[in-house]
């Protein structure tokens, strides 16, 4: 049996069998480490092999059964995961420091052990035990089914989850955690790999859900391998804009439900308030027309949201005018500039255009295309948009407006929302309680952008 010397990337898991200095798979520097395979075909035995088939048809071979879910009874993470934590799974949540990771969990594990009357665990590697309990205490969710363990030894909050059944658990955080017989101080990529390794296996085998904190670094991601991302099973992100007060969580991969919802909450003395009513939150109701603001109703997962796009138009004093994009995608900002250019014959050479969403959300919903065209042509035009007025459709390079999903729920929105008017495409088909345009006075029907535009100027 012959042994190869390689050399696998610690951040992404590479492997080579020349060492070098920096990963070209992942571009880390340093991150190569030995490891001692054995020549694969040296393995294959046939008389082994043989005893080993696959399944010949899935859906009759297993019973297919929905995953056992646990609710923690914070309405928004539970929507977020799809429905609560299955059990066995691991999740992975990051965000930035103090943004309120260890506080979400501590209510979960805290309401978890209150709702379920059962034990929680809930092993704190960052914070003493008085501060958490202080913590608990202040978001008022001391229970005496919320065992807490303060201690970095992983080895140690191994054995008291296997000597016990928990219900569920939380590691706060992966970087933290020392594993045992593992070289490397907490927190570098080794030890975090073991650390998450470990979790993951007491997770499967006491069948019960676990949630790990990570967390970021500057560029936003996981710090640690790239690799962690990949052995758990759910990896949310949560975040939030400046100074404001609310926090969303989203999902970043799911093996057990969409990555689609977005969870919102609010940040208030006393822990983590789940916002309900979130589709007027980024809307700032000026009363006053300004040129170059539209709406709409985008839609984040399930959850309609009103959503302000703001463009400045000055003139430009460089040889190319300047575009600077915040909340959508330049790319899609500068072709949606060059479709009103073209097709309604409004120049934007001459101007530098910035476009900015309200609230930092970031909208990727095609419905955008529309008020975003609507609002450039208001900022160039200097004219303000009609009071009262929501823009729904997609732009196609002919200058056409398309369709959008689920337009029936977004124009009821909008009317719940006080909304007047919706500009819509004319393809659009409208279903049922159509009658009385959703509860909306106008309902204007356009082909393209010239016919929307033209609805400006009155
Ligand atoms: P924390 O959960 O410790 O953040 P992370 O674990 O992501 O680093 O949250 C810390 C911030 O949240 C801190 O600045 C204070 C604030 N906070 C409140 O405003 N209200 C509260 O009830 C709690 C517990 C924290
Ligand atoms: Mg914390």
């Amino acid at each position: 049996m012959k042994n190869i010397i390689k050399y696998s990337c610690s951040e992404c898991g590479y492997t080579t069998t020349t060492k070098t200095g920096k990963c070209p798979a992942c571009g880390s520097w340093g991150s190569f480490e030995a490891v001692q395979e054995n020549n694969f075909n040296s393995n294959l035995n046939p008389n082994t092999t043989k005893n080993f088939n696959p399944v010949k048809n899935i859906s009759r071979a297993i019973d297919v059964k929905a995953p056992e879910r646990i609710c923690t009874g914070i309405s928004e993470f539970d929507r977020v995961l799809g429905g609560g934590l299955v059990s066995g799974s691991v999740v992975l949540i990051g965000g930035q420091p103090g943004i309120g990771k260890s506080t979400l969990l501590l209510q979960s594990a805290g309401s978890v052990a209150k709702n379920l009357n059962s034990p929680v665990l809930y092993i704190s590697g960052e914070e003493a035990q008085s501060q958490v309990a202080m913590r608990a205490s202040r978001i008022g969710i001391l229970s005496e089914n919320l065992f807490l363990y303060c201690d970095q030894n992983l080895e140690n909050a191994l054995n008291i989850l296997n000597e016990h059944d928990f219900k569920f658990f939380v590691l706060d955080s992966v970087q933290a955690m020392n594993a045992d017989n593992n070289s490397g101080w907490p927190g570098s990529p080794n030890q975090i790999r073991a650390v998450a390794q470990k979790i993951i296996d007491i997770s499967r085998l006491k069948n019960i859900p676990a949630v790990m904190i990570g967390h970021i670094t500057k560029d936003g991601k996981i710090a640690g391998p790239m690799l962690l991302e990949h052995m758990v099973d759910t990896v949310l992100n949560f975040s939030g804009e400046g100074y404001s007060s609310y926090r969303m969580l989203r999902a970043l991969k799911n093996r057990y439900g969409n990555t689609e919802e977005l969870g919102i909450f609010e940040m208030s003395e006393n822990g983590l308030k789940p916002v309900i009513d979130k589709s007027g939150l980024y809307w700032n109701k000026n009363d006053s027309a300004v040129p170059g603001v539209a709406m709409t109703i985008a839609l984040e997962g399930n959850t309609p949201l009103a959503v302000e796009f703001q463009i400045l138009a000055t003139r430009t004093i460089f040889p190319y005018p300047r575009r600077t994009a915040r909340g959508i995608e330049i790319n899609r900002f500068q072709l949606l500039t060059a479709v009103i250019d073209r097709r309604c014959g409004i120049p934007a050479n001459n101007h530098d255009l910035y476009i900015n969403i309200a609230g930092g959300l970031n909208v990727q919903d095609p419905s955008g295309d529309l008020p975003a065209c609507a609002a450039i042509a208001s900022a160039l035009k200097n004219i303000p948009l009609p009071a009262g007025t929501c823009w729904l459709g997609e732009v196609g390079l002919a200058g056409e407006v398309r369709p959008v999903t689920r337009i029936s729920m977004r124009l009821r929105e909008a009317a719940r929302l006080g909304f007047k008017s919706a500009v819509i495409s004319s393809r659009e088909k409208l279903s049922g309680d159509n009658k009385n345009n959703f509860g909306l006075e106008n309902l204007i029907r356009v082909k393209n952008l010239s016919e929307a535009l033209k609805f400006m100027n009155n």
